[in-house]
């Protein structure tokens, strides 16, 4: 299988990819607004799996070319441009059946911190399926975790330092796209990272 992380170039964009590459057989590539920049973050990740021991090629691209040969496309971006990227690979035609996965969670900050803030349709993952082309599946995944602790191959991911939910994650189903939306609050960790070079 073909995987396209989109925005690949960012933070939890980088934590799926090196966990993608270390722990599975499926291509890779890592798509950005800026072709060229994808492929340096690409070459980039190839070296720290390098250094962790793992042989792996990752290709790198412009979003649309990264979508367009994927099975699974996982849109790594920020919560109030998902639509329009969506929205983009709609015009560049390059979505036909693809499974679209959001990890987009919509927050926002005040003096108190960051608070689950979702779009009025009730998720950033519906909201991406009211836009996502007839026959393009959209699922909602990976809420949850801290790019910071995923993309660090030393860390595991079982920890007990998470801080329990508030609330029941919602899921729902759209007329023409299926959708799993689990978007609750998450929350960062507080770890002492050793961070990629390219990151330091
Ligand atoms: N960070 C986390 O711990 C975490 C955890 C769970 C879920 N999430 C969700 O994952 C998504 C990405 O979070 P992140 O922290 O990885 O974000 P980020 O690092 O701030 O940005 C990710 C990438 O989005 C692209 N981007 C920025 N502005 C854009 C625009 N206007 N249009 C299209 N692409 C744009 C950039 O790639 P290029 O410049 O290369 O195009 C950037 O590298 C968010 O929706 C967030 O809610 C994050």
């Amino acid at each position: 299988m073909r995987l396209a992380l989109l925005g690949g170039t960012g933070d939890i964009g980088e934590g799926l990819a090196l966990r993608f590459a270390a722990d599975t057989d499926h291509e890779l590539v890592i798509g950005s607004r800026d072709a060229a920049k994808a492929v340096a973050r690409a070459e980039d990740y190839e070296t720290y799996l390098a250094d962790h021991g793992i042989d792996r090629e990752l290709d790198g691209d412009d979003n649309a070319a990264a979508a367009a040969d994927a099975d699974v496309v996982v849109l790594a971006i920020p919560p109030n441009h998902v639509a329009d990227t969506v929205e983009q690979l709609t015009d560049a035609d390059v979505l036909s059946d693809q499974l679209l996965v959001s990890p987009a969670v919509g927050m926002k900050g005040d003096k108190d911190g960051l608070h689950y803030n979702p779009p009025s349709t009730g998720s950033v993952t519906e909201y991406v399926a009211e836009r996502a082309p007839d026959g393009v599946s959209v699922a909602g995944a990976f809420h949850n975790l801290a790019a910071d602790r995923l993309a660090d191959l030393d860390a595991t991911l079982e920890s007990t330092r998470w801080s329990s939910p508030t609330r029941e994650p919602s899921a729902s189903v759209s007329s023409t796209s299926r959708t799993n939306s689990t978007e609750s609050e998450h929350s960062p960790l507080t770890s002492s990272r050793t961070r990629p070079r390219w990151r330091a």
